[in-house]
């Protein structure tokens, strides 16, 4: 038997690829943070302000798994629901669950829901967003989001961060009814720059969305910035970082140009 010789990436596992042509991010805590709007539902349910941001975020993304993976009937209808709605469903099972109000004290509580979704509309961005995505745009580099929010949602959140102008694409899925993991929402971002998954980092601060995009095939970065475990499914992503500047790394300066005169 001839011996194959492995290259370093070949032995552990992660695909070798050339350097990205584009950057995706992942918009929810990756780029906004989502759990930002803790404070005001500090304020508004003393003492339960984190756990009660921590279930609402939780269950958002598990009300977008449900209406991916399931279907309604004999017709087999769709079950969609655009993200806001979404949002808005997961956050009053989360202040149910974590204050127990009584039906009385909810229908009183419409005007804290709407504070807590206008928070929502108007997340903080991460403080290092803006540089990173200069610099990339200075390294000509397109960028953009992929993500499951809904146009107007990204539209504010990217317009409230100042971010817009730094980004080529701001893609929903919206549009396919279909929410991240879905192979076909992950698609969507090779279509929108043209460019093959191989070619693209997406970068996600979510484990779940860093593993399903290296599953799906993209090069991809996951920013851990609370210092948690990954996902234990086998499958690494191509790199880990703490915030979003570890995407330059995969973007090396090119060496300044040598002078010719001696
Ligand atoms: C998004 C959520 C999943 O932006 O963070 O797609």
């Amino acid at each position: 038997m001839p011996k194959i010789s492995l290259s370093p990436s070949e032995k552990s596992g992660i695909p070798v690829a050339g350097m990205p042509r584009a950057v995706l991010f992942d918009a929810y805590g990756t780029l906004f943070d989502v759990y930002s709007v803790a404070l005001l539902a500090e304020q508004m349910f003393p003492g339960k302000g984190q756990a009660l941001s921590v279930l609402w975020r939780d269950k958002q993304i598990e009300y977008t798994r449900l209406v991916t993976t399931s279907k309604r009937g004999p017709a087999q209808e769709s079950v969609y629901r655009p993200f806001w709605e979404l949002t808005r469903a997961a956050l009053v099972y989360a202040i149910k669950r974590i204050a127990a109000p009584t039906p009385a004290a909810l229908a009183q509580m419409e005007g804290q829901i709407d504070r807590l979704m206008n928070q929502y509309r108007h997340l903080s961005a991460f403080p290092e967003n803006r540089s990173v995505l200069s610099e990339l745009k200075a390294r000509g580099i397109p960028t953009g989001i992929l993500s499951n929010g809904d146009a107007a949602m990204l539209g504010l959140a990217v317009k409230s961060a100042g971010l817009d102008g730094l980004l080529d694409h701001v893609i929903s899925v919206d549009p396919i009814r279909k929410y991240k993991t879905d192979p076909a929402a992950y698609a969507l971002g090779e279509q929108a720059t043209g460019l093959s998954a191989r070619q693209i980092v997406f970068v996600s601060s979510n484990a779940w969305d860093a593993l399903a995009a290296t599953w799906y095939g993209y090069q991809t970065l996951w920013v851990n910035r609370y210092q948690l475990p990954f996902e234990e499914l086998g499958t690494q992503p191509t790199r880990s970082g703490s915030t979003l500047r570890d995407v330059l790394d995969f973007f090396p300066s090119p060496p300044p140009e040598r002078s010719l005169t001696p």
